[in-house]
């Protein structure tokens, strides 16, 4: 296969990052395999100074800086990231640690093309400090979840998730940091079936077709 047919085949996506980016390199990462079916062709920031813009920058991808704090409406801002996205011909796009509420009107141009990762098993735990709310709660079992966006923030059809155990004696960074490897295995796992059309959005359900079960149960603790 040429170069140009193998790009041809793949869908092109822009990734949103606000900071540090590490599941924005675990996309790029990921897209590197040659049978993968989805490029990253942009990463955009809304922090200038955001660690993972200089990263992507140095691996020669194209980045965009858009400073929130230069546009005085929200609708303003999400005017330009929008012109961002389609600057770069992206068809889908991957927010990952975008911490910018966006307008219902910027969702409903990228409807069912836009995804998210969440460091909590939604529904439960949406919003931010997932991890103290998680360990205030109890809950033995947490995760992250890959998520279509909607306006409502962290809802949207679920796209997939990853559980991982909470341990006795865990703090919000020991389970951010269990969360986090689980995240980096599980966006571009998702981002590779939705890329490849593997979903069908009904509404507020995504139905993979062809699903396949490898295990059953989880536990925590494990006896
Ligand atoms: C990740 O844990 C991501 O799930 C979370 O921010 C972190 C970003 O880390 N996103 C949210 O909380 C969105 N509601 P990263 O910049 O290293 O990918």
């Amino acid at each position: 296969m040429t170069n140009t047919a193998h790009n041809q085949a793949r869908k092109r996506v822009a990734v949103l990052i606000s900071g540090r980016g590490s599941n924005m390199m675990s996309l790029v990462e990921a897209s590197r395999a040659h049978d993968y079916p989805a490029d990253i062709v942009s990463v955009i920031s809304n922090r200038p100074d955001a660690p993972g813009l200089d990263w992507a920058g140095s691996q020669g991808m194209n980045t965009v800086a858009l400073d929130h704090k230069a546009y005085t409406t929200r609708a303003a801002f999400d005017d330009a990231l929008h012109a961002a996205i389609e600057d770069s011909d992206a068809e889908i796009v991957a927010c990952a640690g975008f911490m910018r509420l966006m307008t219902p009107e910027l969702v409903a141009k990228w409807h069912n093309r836009m995804l998210n990762i969440h460091p909590a098993l939604l529904p439960s735990f949406k919003g931010l400090d997932t991890h103290a709310r998680a360990l205030a709660a109890g809950v033995r079992i947490a995760g992250c979840t890959v998520h279509i966006v909607r306006p409502e923030m962290d809802t949207g059809p679920i796209l997939g998730q990853a559980a991982v155990p909470v341990i006795d004696g865990d703090t919000p960074d020991t389970l951010a940091q269990r969360i986090l490897a689980a995240e980096h295995r599980l966006y571009p796992r998702i981002l590779s079936l939705f890329a490849a059309d593997a979903y069908d959005i009904h509404q507020d359900l995504a139905h993979l077709r062809a699903a396949s079960l490898k295990t059953t149960m989880l536990f925590s603790p494990e006896t």
